[in-house]
């Protein structure tokens, strides 16, 4: 249940996430984590992502990371990738959305992204492997999962810590849903959904699964829909929209569903991206918490919130009417 926020206090003010608006990291500088996914290691969120900075090395790809105890303030810890085309893949090859999947065994660190060429042909994930979470990943390989063509990817942890890669293949005209082999270095076919989206997204609340992805409209939003299942081989619903379509998701695209369990409830945050493709480094984030309720799930209407990750409780400044 949304309780409305005291918002009187600049202290208060600080512990909002504010959709849409520019957001801070450490140093001040704006956070470049587009498309990204979070990892929880040793009690610490991990937000990686695409670094956009008009900095970079335009021949370059770079992968940022920031590190967080509350979701709202990110430090800055260094770009853990820094790639020159691995697969002389030409000029504006693509590296995007990237994930990182931890090993706890071996303390060994997992980044997929996908890579591409500049028409998107390529269509394969790249590996990078670090034996530090915040360390300088390593390019190892490419493949195409599967044998499949891989475009966008998705991230998702299961309760029982086993962890699966989303991605969308074009040919076969839907997602798969892929478990990681122990090692973390390839896939296995656990579904395949034959839906044709894109930033696939997954999470597993009381008992069912939600999956979640946007339309193939390049850069530009779309309405975002989602399916449940009671298990990952389904079966899957149908695909209903998350939020009223003309809206076009808020302007943003998915590209991860967030758990935290706390000691009173369970949130689940909607992390999107608010591309601008002209200027990409200047993209926003899109993250609010989801109102799942008898297997439905809604995306409300970007407003600041705050979250307190040790209740699992959120707040939004203005809660939602009925
Ligand atoms: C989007 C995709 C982005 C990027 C973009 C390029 O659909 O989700 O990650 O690939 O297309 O047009």
């Amino acid at each position: 249940m949304a309780i409305a926020l005291a918002t009187g206090g600049s202290c208060a003010a600080q512990k909002l996430i504010r959709p849409g608006e520019p957001w801070l990291d450490s140093r001040g500088h704006r956070i470049q984590a587009h498309g990204g996914g979070i990892t929880l290691w040793k009690g610490v969120y991990y937000w990686f992502g695409e670094d956009r900075s008009q900095t970079n090395d335009p021949d370059m790809r770079y992968v940022a990371c920031y590190s967080s105890r509350d979701l709202v303030h990110w430090k800055f810890r260094r770009q853990v990738l820094a790639l020159s085309d691995p697969e002389h893949l030409g000029p504006h090859w693509v590296l995007e959305r990237p994930k990182v999947f931890a090993n706890a065994h071996a303390s060994k660190f997992v980044m997929y992204a996908h890579l591409d060429d500049a028409h998107y042909k390529f269509a394969r994930v790249m590996v990078a492997v670090s034996n530090q979470i915040d360390g300088r990943y390593m390019f190892v390989k490419s493949f195409r999962p599967l044998d499949e063509e891989s475009r966008d990817i998705g991230q998702f942890v299961d309760d029982d810590g086993s962890a699966y890669l989303i991605f969308e293949s074009r040919p076969t005209k839907g997602f798969f849903i892929a478990r990681l082999t122990d090692d973390l270095m390839n896939v296995e076919k656990v579904c395949f959904i034959p839906a044709p989206l894109e930033g696939g997204a997954l999470v597993h609340y009381e008992g069912l699964y939600y999956v979640v992805g946007s339309h193939m409209t390049g850069w530009r939003p779309n309405p975002n829909v989602y399916a449940t299942a009671p298990a990952l081989t389904g079966p899957w619903t149908e695909f209903r929209n998350l939020a009223p379509p003309e809206v076009n998701n808020y302007n943003s695209q998915s590209t991860m569903l967030l758990k935290v369990p706390g000691a009173k409830t369970t949130s689940v945050i909607f992390m999107g991206d608010l591309w601008q493709p002209h200027e990409l480094w200047d993209s926003r984030y899109y993250w609010m918490p989801l109102k799942i309720e008898n297997g439905s799930a809604y995306l409300p209407p970007p407003q600041p919130w705050a979250i307190d990750i040790r209740t699992g409780e959120y707040r939004l400044e203005h809660p939602m009417s009925k």
